[in-house]
């Protein structure tokens, strides 16, 4: 079973502390999301999950963390400057403002607003979905030698670094560069709750090889990231691969496969409950090109007279020089943490019949591992071992201690948040030196003895 829709995991978020509407007591920013004590585990939990994988468990990849707001001159050569914009019309008869490219047409292939129906739009034009901001104390909002922008991607950071990381790390083709961080768009249409924002953050690789390798490794990592989403919990069935036509292509990429969700399961048509969880595009050599100073244009011009460096590859095998290609995975950090929810919720009967949410998230994933529950609060011996319980087991795993409920209501909020185990403390506890574990999936109980309670969890939580 899967969320039914993400409304579903919109509720529960806010019930529970994973995700809060921003600025909500101002009446909110349109489609801003903070994350609350839960939400930042799981964000946390994924971006470690995902270091791990293709960081730490590799052998040809290296990290970067660069800066959010880069030269102007980054923008201007990486082409966002020109081309990084969506196609805005506006409805005259609703005054709504809309994604020409999302709309549908009628019989006569007009644009039909999705809002109110009618066929009275206005010219399309570009709109750059850049942030802009200007640098500086003493810079005037309008000058343009202090224009700057917050980063739509964080793959240029990587791109300009190229050669600080293969002179620093002395690595040779193929490798990577890995880097997790914010980036921003100003979506005209933003919505579907963390679906799309203008603030979002991305884990990003740029891996680097000769040309000829380039269509093999982008298969490698489509395999690859097959794999990784579903180390997470996420199933197969609600993936899908999609072929990016020509005319969709960003303006850097020859193929991209894009990964899309089943975000919106209560569609009535298939095919469109599925949208973007991430892309994996062959950026070609375009990047590394378009940011170093030897190229020329057709007429014997620099096509980059502002950059101070090449950044092509000398590889000493072959005393040849060249750009690399490069394959570049994209996948955002809300969407996996979306994706991530909508598979693992669950529902559940109890003897009463009533029903119980469970989010059966993997247990790496759990942003609680384990809550120690007092079965009698007002008892000082049972409190004060529980409490003693949650201190000796929080260095090795994330535990909580709680004692604001009948025990009942308690199990049925770990539940909810997806802690794989609870460990109750009794009055027998105190004779024989033992608890209850209970699973949170199967709802079974356990008797424990105190000496190993941390190594059973440990084991079990590998699972
Ligand atoms: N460097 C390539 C790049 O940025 P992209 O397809 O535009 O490619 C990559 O973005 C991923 O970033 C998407 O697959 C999605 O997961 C995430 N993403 C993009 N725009 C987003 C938005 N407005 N809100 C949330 N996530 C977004």
């Amino acid at each position: 079973m899967t969320a039914p829709n993400i409304e579903t995991i919109v509720s529960l978020s806010k019930r529970r502390g994973f995700v809060y509407p921003a600025s909500d007591i101002y009446g909110g920013l349109g489609s801003s999301w903070d994350y609350g004590p839960l939400g930042v585990e799981l964000a946390n939990n994924i971006k470690q999950s995902w270091w791990r994988w293709a960081v730490y468990e590799r052998d040809d990849i290296e990290g970067v963390d660069s800066s959010i707001i880069q030269n102007r001159l980054v923008w201007k050569y990486s082409g966002h400057e020109d081309t990084f914009s969506d196609p805005l019309v506006d409805c005259r008869d609703c005054k709504t403002r809309l994604r020409e490219d999302k709309l549908e047409r009628d019989a006569a292939a007009k644009f039909v607003c999705s809002n109110c129906g009618s066929t009275n739009l206005t010219e399309s034009r570009a709109f750059n979905l850049m942030f802009r901001t200007t640098v500086g104390a003493a810079s005037a909002d309008d000058d343009p030698s202090a224009l700057a922008y917050l980063r739509p991607e964080t793959a240029q950071g990587i791109f300009v670094n190229f050669k600080n990381v293969l002179d620093t790390s002395r690595r040779k083709l193929p490798f990577g560069i890995a880097q997790i961080g914010k980036a921003f768009r100003n979506e005209v249409t933003p919505g579907n709750f963390i679906f799309r924002t203008r603030e979002f953050e991305q884990m990003e690789i740029e891996y680097f090889c000769r040309p000829e390798d380039a269509p093999r490794i982008h298969q490698e990592w489509i395999d690859a990231y097959d794999a990784w989403l579903g180390s997470l919990g996420i199933s197969s069935d609600n993936i899908v691969h999609y072929e990016q036509t020509p005319a969709e292509l960003a303006h850097y990429s020859d193929r991209t496969v894009d990964f899309l969700y089943r975000f919106f399961p209560e569609r009535e048509d298939e095919d469109k409950q599925f949208d973007e969880l991430l892309g994996i595009a062959n950026r070609t050599d375009y990047d590394l090109r378009v940011h170093s100073k030897k190229p020329e244009n057709a007429d014997g011009k620099r096509i980059n007279p502002d950059t101070t460096e090449d950044l092509s590859f000398f590889d000493p095998q072959t005393n040849e020089r060249f750009y690399p290609y490069c394959i570049e995975p994209s996948i955002g950090v809300n969407r996996t943490l979306l994706a991530v929810m909508m598979d693992a919720y669950t529902e559940k009967a109890n003897d009463k019949g009533e029903v119980r949410v469970i989010l059966k998230l993997k247990p790496e994933m759990a942003p609680i591992k384990v809550a120690v529950l007092p079965l009698a609060k007002n008892n000082d011996e049972i409190v004060t071992l529980a409490k003693r319980l949650k201190h000796d087991l929080q260095p090795s795993m994330r535990a909580v201690y709680d004692d604001t409920g009948g025990i009942g209501k308690l199990y049925a909020r770990q539940d909810e948040i997806g802690t794989p185990f609870c460990v109750t403390v009794d009055h027998e506890s105190l004779a024989d030196n033992a608890v209850t574990v209970r699973d949170r999936d199967t709802w079974e109980q356990e008797r424990v003895g105190l000496d190993a309670l941390k190594e059973h969890l440990l084991e079990r939580l590998k699972q």
